[in-house]
């Protein structure tokens, strides 16, 4: 009766906090396995950022809770932002859930768990569902624990080493833009401790992560009321550098920030500190300077186009993503023009283009001069269209050339082998297992839209990881 599947909506932000669930739960007792047909708990970790997403999430649950007719003692929970968003709200359309748990409450669902398991071994009815979507000071510290696979888990003889670690820094988040529900979804801005994340990552890099994302909902907030800024340098950068300094670490990456966070410091530091792939995400939500202000994003379109330059400046080679929304409301057909036109300035190499979504609760809500559904579908065609091209563009660029890859593990059809280079990019190669873990030089053969593949280029294996390697990897 402790098999816990956990499916997760959204954003690395939530896929993080699954994973500290499902150690918490592992420190518990509970197996986590990876079939929702073979669990006795179901949580699902849901996201609140468009309409879409919880109607998705809703109708899963749905599903699921018939389960419960045939299997009384099988558990059914909501975790994370739409449980935040919607609490006991959820009951009118899912009163078979077992557990309602917010975003500042992940650590408390092995307690909950065991005191349903308790009850029902006790032979004790469950008349109510828990609900628990409190604030709690100090939440932010609470998602630390990490998931590394272990030896015989799933039925599996082998674990593949992780190599690529998320690291939450901070929750929440203060900016205010007026679409957005996470300021509701995940409470006011909170940093953790500096020593405490370093001391995670130096935890990973010993378990054997080569790669790490920091995560939060604002990084480049980081630290802004618990520290000062040093030599014009502020405590994101501060955080950045004292994680490049750990041993084992190749790699250091960010999301998401706010193109507020990006002065002089951020942007100098991609030119000191070599751990810091080129690859920014930088959303830029639209680029109408009317619509930015109506969104209430601090910055017009020449600033933005400003902190794309000067990231340029440093490293040529730079990478960018970016979010934009199409149909924000009274977005007139010139106001997108403009904002297809800074996209297309941009060249961005990655997007996620989404069609404006009603949250209610927040000030785009009651703003009126709604956008249709067919003006927001073409509007977000025209912007994929340049992306796709982008794409494309940027697969001939790299047709033929070398690039830095970190070794993952198993691509999909187990075959063959994944990682991804500096860029962001998935590649798709041939491997030795002994190289999970690695950077490896990967000649580019061919591409899609969204994937490299590629031959292993095989002298250059050990320069890369800075080691001379007896015997050499062999194929
Ligand atoms: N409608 C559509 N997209 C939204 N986003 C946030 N709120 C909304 C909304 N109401 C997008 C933003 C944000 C990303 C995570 O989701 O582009 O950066």
């Amino acid at each position: 009766m402790n098999r816990v599947h956990i499916k997760t909506y959204g954003c690395q932000m939530n896929e993080r906090d699954s994973e500290a669930v499902a150690a918490m739960l592992r420190a518990r007792g509970y197996r986590i396995v990876g079939s929702e047909d073979e669990c006795d708990v179901m949580l699902l970790n849901t996201c609140s950022v468009r309409e879409a997403a919880e109607q998705k999430a809703i109708g899963k649950a749905a599903n699921i809770a018939h389960r419960k007719k045939k299997n009384p003692d099988f558990v059914l929970g909501i975790l994370g932002c739409m449980a935040q968003n919607r609490g006991a709200a959820l009951l009118d359309q899912l009163p078979d859930v077992d557990l309602i748990v917010g975003t500042q409450k992940f650590h408390q669902v092995p307690d909950y768990l065991d005191n349903l398991r308790a009850a029902r071994e006790a032979g004790v009815p469950i008349a109510e569902t828990i609900i628990d979507i409190a604030e709690e000071a100090g939440s932010q510290n609470t998602i630390k624990d990490h998931y590394l696979p272990e030896a015989g888990e799933n039925g599996g003889g082998e674990v593949v080493p992780q190599v690529n670690a998320f690291v939450s820094i901070q929750q929440g988040c203060n900016m205010d833009c007026a679409f957005c529900i996470v300021p509701k979804t995940r409470g006011d801005e909170r940093s953790r401790p500096m020593d405490d994340i370093v001391a995670e990552c130096r935890l990973l890099a010993a378990r054997g992560v080569k790669e790490i994302t920091l995560l939060g909902q604002i990084v480049t907030s980081y630290g802004r009321r618990d520290y000062a800024h040093t030599d014009g340098i502020s405590p994101f950068v501060q955080l950045i550098e004292r994680v490049h300094e750990i041993e084992g670490i190749e790699r250091i990456r960010f999301t998401s920030p706010h193109p507020r966070g990006f002065k002089d410091d951020l942007a100098q530091a991609y030119g000191r500190l070599p751990k810091l792939c080129e690859y920014v995400h930088l959303p830029m939500q639209s680029g109408s300077d009317r619509i930015l202000k109506a969104m209430n994003r601090p910055y017009s379109r020449e600033r933005y186009k400003e902190i794309v330059d000067s990231l340029r400046a440093v490293r040529a080679d730079m990478y960018f993503s970016t979010d934009i929304i199409v149909g924000f409301p009274g977005e007139t057909d010139e106001e997108f023009e403009q904002t297809r036109e800074l996209f297309e300035a941009c060249n961005y190499d990655m997007a996620y283009i989404f069609k404006y979504s009603i949250r209610s609760g927040t000030p785009a809500a009651d703003m009126g001069d709604q956008i249709s559904d067919e003006v927001k579908e073409h509007r977000n065609a025209v912007l994929l269209d340049i992306l796709r091209k982008n794409s494309e563009r940027r697969n001939a660029e790299l047709l033929g050339t070398v690039e830095e890859v970190l070794v993952e593990g198993p691509d999909k059809t187990g075959k063959r082998f994944t990682g991804r280079t500096r860029g962001n990019r998935v590649c798709i190669f041939d491997a030795n297992p002994r190289l999970i873990g690695q950077l490896v030089p990967l000649k580019i053969e061919r591409g899609s839209v969204s994937t490299l593949y590629g031959e292993l280029v095989l002298e250059g294996v050990d320069q890369m990881n800075g080691v001379e390697r007896s015997p050499r990897p062999t194929f």
